[in-house]
């Protein structure tokens, strides 16, 4: 019952190209899924996925100004449709802001600007010195400066993420907009990290709406089920070619059976060889024997 070097190489290809798979697994993975890690504490931002809107007024007779900040941290906010195609932000944004403009009761949308888009994002996380907590930077497009209008800058959003136990669901702050940073402050369950061994407890409740689920398995998880799935594969396989080509049976059927017999004697033999290159320095130094400690 010896299997032949080719079909060897058949088996051992398969289980590589099973391995194989958990690469795309992690290149089709969203570049942000709101799941991050901070000085060993653990975030996971899913109880504020979904849409959110938070504005500011300021009165400017004879108009008034309305900041409306839309968010939508854990995937890309979704084209309105009742407003037209100049008047939102491209696709693939997360924080869009939009300045209208209001006068005798008509509204009309004055600038929007992509705070923070999924190609650009990059985002960056820094513990709170204040409060328990953490602030995320995010990046995006570029717009024309608010004062020095003949150059655009970089758009980007800190969130001051505070940690408030049972506030969820929860909607964030407008601290401020100085025409490059955006500032907003949001108390959540969601800023309380929890520590990277312990099991996530934060975003698993039922109908944290918008949660894309996509954090269930990381890709560390994917490669050890594929690890599990491709070596059960190369059992059964293994015994399956056994039995129909050999007609083996019984412990028999195990493919490469005297490779794992080995395993034992070999792992002995690594052990033994360890002990030996570690032995012989101490019995060399100490040739008369154990000395007291
Ligand atoms: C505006 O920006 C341009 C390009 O960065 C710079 O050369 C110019 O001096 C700036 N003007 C003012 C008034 O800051
Ligand atoms: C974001 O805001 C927080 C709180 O105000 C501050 O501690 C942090 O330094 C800010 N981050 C950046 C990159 O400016």
């Amino acid at each position: 019952m010896i299997l032949r070097p080719l079909r060897n190489m058949d088996l051992s290809t398969l289980f590589l190209l099973l391995l194989s798979f958990s690469i795309p697994v992690s290149a089709f993975e969203d570049p942000f899924d709101c799941h991050f890690q901070v000085n060993n504490l653990k975030y996971d931002l899913n109880p504020l996925a979904g849409e959110h809107v938070v504005t500011r007024a300021r009165e400017t007779p004879p108009t008034r100004e309305v900041d409306s900040v839309r968010i939508s941290l854990c995937s890309d906010l979704e084209r309105q449709k009742d407003v037209s195609d100049g008047d939102q932000c491209p696709s693939g944004t997360r924080v869009c802001l939009t300045k209208t403009n209001s006068k005798d009761g008509s509204d009309r949308i004055v600038s929007v600007v992509p705070i923070a888009q999924t190609s650009t994002l990059n985002p960056s996380y820094a513990p709170l010195s204040s409060a328990k907590g953490v602030s995320i930077l995010m990046h995006g497009g570029s717009y024309s400066h608010p004062i020095n209008t003949t150059t655009d800058v970089e758009q980007s959003v800190n969130i001051t993420l505070l940690c408030a136990p049972d506030s969820d669901p929860s909607e964030p702050k407008f601290l401020s907009y100085d025409g490059v940073r955006l500032d907003l402050e949001w108390s959540s369950s969601a800023g309380c990290g929890f520590a990277a061994g312990e099991d996530e407890k934060n975003g698993e409740s039922p109908g944290n709406g918008g949660s894309s689920g996509s954090g269930s398995l990381s890709s560390v998880g994917w490669f050890l089920l594929l690890l599990v799935v491709g070596f059960a594969l190369y059992m059964g396989l293994g015994a399956y070619y056994n039995y129909s080509t050999y007609g083996a049976s019984g412990i028999d059927l195990i493919p490469h059976r005297e490779f794992f017999a080995e395993v034992p004697y070999m792992l002995r033999d690594v052990v033994s060889h360890l002990c030996s290159t570690v032995r012989p320095r101490r019995s060399s130094s100490h040739r008369g024997g154990y000395i007291a400690v």
